[in-house]
Parts: structure tokens; C-alpha cells; sequence
């Protein structure tokens, strides 16, 4: 694949997805060499203000978010290519207008008619969008070039809602042009589990129900819901995370090895998943189902408010911040191995992981003597520290019989000048250059949110007692007594 020119089309140009992801990432590509000369961005908002004004907003962004400093050779060569475009989307008028900008960009820019459409905007528009794209005729179909929409999440808030968004899209733009983020699938880390599994030889013979007990996978948070409290109440944890991000580590965790490394063998493979996950009846979700809500609380000493008294939060919310599930596996690999997720906000603190707990050893040739041996653990860190950990066992030095366990820490972005690149960098790059496989296809949105559908609705239907954490905490008591319950406990390591 090769650096086309191509125009991006941001639609939310004024927005704090804009602001804060997608202009740093695209500075981070240019300064890297990894957008093409021709590539302008053409930004649209419904606030009044011309090209310069945009740009300087843009430059201290930039200069805010982004992981490097702003150098001005970079930023010359960028800013003189993005241009704001004022209309509302959601109006025709302007739509006329706008489609002559583009043609007359493309002529100068020569970009021969490819185009990026990026959808940075609230869910509740996405349609919109893409029709008004279809009826002005702004979509190249058939035509000279490619045209590829970019949807940012939610995709729907359940399987019937993700359908009808998925028609109208499909009605415009076909799979092959339809770029679903998961920024989760952007992070170094993520992508790193194929090849920490598929690298080693160590590594995949144990990856079963053979030699593993138990994989935990945990994403906490310990921001607030701050600003987003108008869409979080409507989402909640389970549609917010678990949908999403969570199962994307899950089916990265779990699938088996791809044919080859193509894009369509490794979706292939990241949908069996999802399709032998064993559905929760309505007895499973109340005792494998937990869910919860922070109070005020603390974090790092400093006091934080509870989730009903955020901004735009219901005063007697439902909405829960907080998800603990125990998921099976219904395959021959995976087969009675318990996965158990969590993720949830005003935790005490920020981290994502998936931690393998072995099972103890088949012949317990040192049980009988020796003191107890604890699992061999291996946790794929994925942030904000990246990297593997191993736990195993060694002898205590000077002793006779006491055993203890000892690691290996493999740290990736410890040292200094280790900058993983921004999930959005890798994903805007892997838009232009058409390479799909870092997005979500349309089945595995619908085979995870048939899943989570039944879990919603099982909820829906009783009253919670919220809150029943205080932020800072590490989650509702109910989660830790889960895991007790088989034997089991969230690993902090
Ligand atoms: C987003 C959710 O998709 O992911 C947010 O909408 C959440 O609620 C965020 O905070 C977490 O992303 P990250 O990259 O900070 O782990």
C-alpha cells in the first residue's frame, strides 16, 4: 500500500475529538513523513470563523495534546492545508456550496477524487450525514478514486439501532470503504498480542484450557465521567467499554492463529470468538453480571464528586460506571476457562491489562514439603505502562524448602525516547492507506452487541442500589465477591 493524495473531510471540525486526537495525530504523521504531499484537511463546523482564526486554534492544540513539541517547519507545511468549511450538516443548504469547495480543492490539490470522510461527530448524526453525502452527490461511487467514510463509536446502542445505521451506511459506502474505530485497536499493545502469542513458541502451546486457569481482563479508569455526562447516561459502562474495547481484547486474547496476517483471516478469526461466547441466561446475569456506580470519594487525595452530581447526570441516575463479568468461551481451546472482565471509572487507578493465571502444576511433586506455590501469572500491560510481565517460581536463596515467586517485567515505554506512537496516528494512517484491518467489521459489531443486548436488558428491568462505590475505591464489594465465590481473585500486580 502507498500514500495516495487524498482530501480529509472532518465533519465535527470544532470538536474536542478534533481538537485533541485527530489534528495532534495528523501533525505527529506529517512530521513523521507519513501523510502524502497532497493530502489537504478540510474541517467543518457550524461556528463562525475563517481559515487563519482555525488554524491558530488548531497550532495550540496541537501544541497542548500532541506528544511532541510543535516544530514550525512541520507545522507550516500542515497548517497551510487545512481549511474550515462553515455550514450546518444537518441543513442542505450549504451542501451545494461545500461539494463546489471540494471539487475545486481536488483540482488544485489533485487528489483525483479521493476522498476521506471522517464522522467526528455525535452518534445521532451519522445518518444524517451520510445521506445528505449521497443526495448532493458528494461520494465519488464508481467514479475516479476511492471514497472512505471514518465512524467513530458509539456504532448504535444496541443490535437493532447498529442495523439500521449500518443500512443507511452501506446504502452509501460499501464494507470495504466503512472504517468502524475501536481506538482501542490503535494502542501498540493490542496489536502486540498476536505477536507476543503467535511469536513465541513458548507461549502458544499453554495457551488453553490445558494450562490456563483463568484471564482477567481490566481496563480502569480513574477519571470521571467530567464533560460527558449527556451521552454517558445513555450509554453506561457495559455500552461505553465492554461492547467495545473489552471485547476487542477478548477476541485478541482468545482467537485462534490467523491463515495468514491478511485483514480478512484475522476478523475471520476475531469472530469465532464472538460467536462462541456462551450467551448469560437471565440466572448467570444476576450472579455473573455486576454492575455499580461511584459515590464522591478521593483520588489522589483530592475529593471528587459522586456520578449523580456531575454535569448533566440524572440526580437519581441508573447509569452504571462500573462492569464485572465471568464470560465462557464455548470452544475446544477455551472450554471451562472462566474470562473474567472488568472496567469501570473513579477506580483508584488508571490501567489496562489482560493477566493469564496458569493452572498450579499437574504433578504437585513440591506441594507436600514445601510451603504453597502460588500461579504462574503473565500479564500483557497495555497502559499507561506497556509491556509483560511474568511471574514464575524460584527457590529462596539459603533455604531448604521455601518457594517464592519472582518476575520478569519487560517495560516498552519506560525508557526515554520509547514513544509509542498515539492510537490515532496508526489509525488514520492505516484510512489512508486502506488497510482495514485495525477496524471493526460489520458482524463483529453484530455479534457483540447481540451478547451485550441480553445483559442490558436483564438490567433494565430491576432497580440497582446505587452508588455502591466511593471513587477511588477498587469497584463494589460485589465484584471482589464474584471471584472469591470460585475460588479466584482480581490480580493487582
Ligand atoms: C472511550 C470511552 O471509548 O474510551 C470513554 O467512551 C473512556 O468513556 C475511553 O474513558 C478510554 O480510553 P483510553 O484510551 O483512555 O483507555
Amino acid at each position: 500500500n502507498e500514500l495516495e493524495p487524498c482530501q480529509i473531510i472532518i465533519f465535527g471540525g470544532t470538536g474536542d475529538l478534533t481538537h485533541r486526537k485527530l489534528m495532534p495525530a495528523l501533525y505527529n504523521l506529517q512530521a513523521q513523513g507519513l501523510l502524502p504531499d497532497n493530502a489537504p484537511i478540510i474541517s467543518i463546523g457550524r461556528r463562525d470563523k475563517n481559515n487563519e482564526i482555525y488554524r491558530d486554534e488548531i497550532y495550540h492544540s496541537i501544541n497542548k495534546y500532541s506528544r511532541n513539541e510543535v516544530e514550525d517547519s512541520v507545522w507550516s507545511s500542515l497548517s497551510s492545508r487545512i481549511f474550515y468549511q462553515r455550514f450546518d450538516f444537518r441543513e442542505d443548504e450549504g451542501y451545494s456550496r461545500f461539494k463546489n469547495f471540494l471539487c475545486q480543492n481536488q483540482r488544485e490539490y489533485q487528489t483525483g477524487g479521493n476522498r476521506i470522510f471522517y464522522l467526528a461527530v455525535a452518534p445521532e448524526y451519522f445518518g444524517i450525514i451520510v445521506d445528505k453525502l449521497k443526495e448532493f452527490n458528494i461520494v465519488n461511487q464508481g467514479g475516479s478514486g476511492w471514497n472512505r467514510v471514518v465512524i467513530e463509536k458509539p456504532f448504535g446502542h444496541d443490535l437493532d439501532s447498529a442495523r439500521k445505521l449500518n443500512d443507511k451506511i452501506t446504502a452509501v459506502f460499501n464494507e470495504e470503504n466503512t472504517y468502524r474505530i475501536d481506538h482501542y485497536l490503535g494502542k501498540e499493545m493490542l496489536q502486540n498480542i498476536m505477536t507476543i502469542r503467535f511469536a513465541n513458541t513458548i507461549f502458544e502451546p499453554v495457551w488453553n484450557n490445558r494450562y490456563i486457569d483463568n484471564i482477567q481482563i481490566v481496563s480502569s479508569e480513574s477519571a470521571g465521567v467530567g464533560r460527558r455526562g449527556g451521552y454517558y447516561e445513555q450509554a453506561g459502562a457495559l455500552k461505553d467499554m465492554v461492547q467495545n474495547h473489552m471485547l476487542q481484547l477478548l477476541t485478541l486474547t482468545a482467537m485462534e492463529p490467523p491463515a495468514t496476517l491478511d485483514t480478512e483471516s484475522i476478523r475471520d478469526e476475531k469472530v469465532k470468538v464472538l460467536k462462541a461466547l456462551l450467551e448469560m441466561d437471565t440466572a448467570d446475569i444476576r450472579k455473573f453480571a455486576v454492575r455499580g456506580q461511584y459515590g464522591p470519594g478521593k483520588i489522589k487525595g483530592r475529593r471528587v464528586p459522586g456520578y449523580r452530581d456531575e454535569e448533566r447526570t440524572d440526580p437519581d441516575s441508573k447509569t452504571e460506571t462500573f462492569v464485572a463479568l465471568k464470560v465462557y468461551i464455548n470452544n475446544i481451546r477455551w472450554s471451562g476457562v472462566p474470562f473474567y472482565i472488568k472496567t469501570g471509572k473513579r477506580l483508584q487507578k488508571k490501567s489496562t491489562e489482560v493477566i493469564i493465571e496458569f493452572k498450579d502444576m499437574l504433578h504437585p511433586i513440591y506441594l507436600k514439603n514445601f510451603n504453597s506455590i502460588n500461579p504462574n501469572l503473565l500479564v500483557i500491560r497495555i497502559q499507561p505502562r506497556e509491556g509483560v510481565y511474568f511471574r514464575f517460581n524460584t527457590k529462596k536463596p539459603g533455604t531448604r524448602q521455601t518457594i517464592i515467586p519472582v518476575n520478569m517485567d519487560f517495560c516498552q515505554n519506560c525508557q526515554i525516547g520509547q514513544n509509542s506512537p498515539e492510537a490515532y496516528e496508526r489509525l488514520l494512517q492505516d484510512v489512508i492507506l486502506g488497510d482495514q484491518t485495525l477496524f471493526t467489521r460489520w458482524d463483529e459489531v453484530e455479534y457483540s452487541w447481540s451478547f451485550i443486548d441480553k445483559i442490558a436488558e436483564a438490567w433494565q428491568d430491576n432497580n440497582p442500589d446505587f452508588p455502591n462505590y466511593h471513587a477511588g475505591s477498587q469497584g463494589p464489594i460485589a465484584a471482589e465477591k464474584m471471584l472469591q465465590q470460585e475460588g479466584h481473585h482480581w490480580w493487582n500486580v
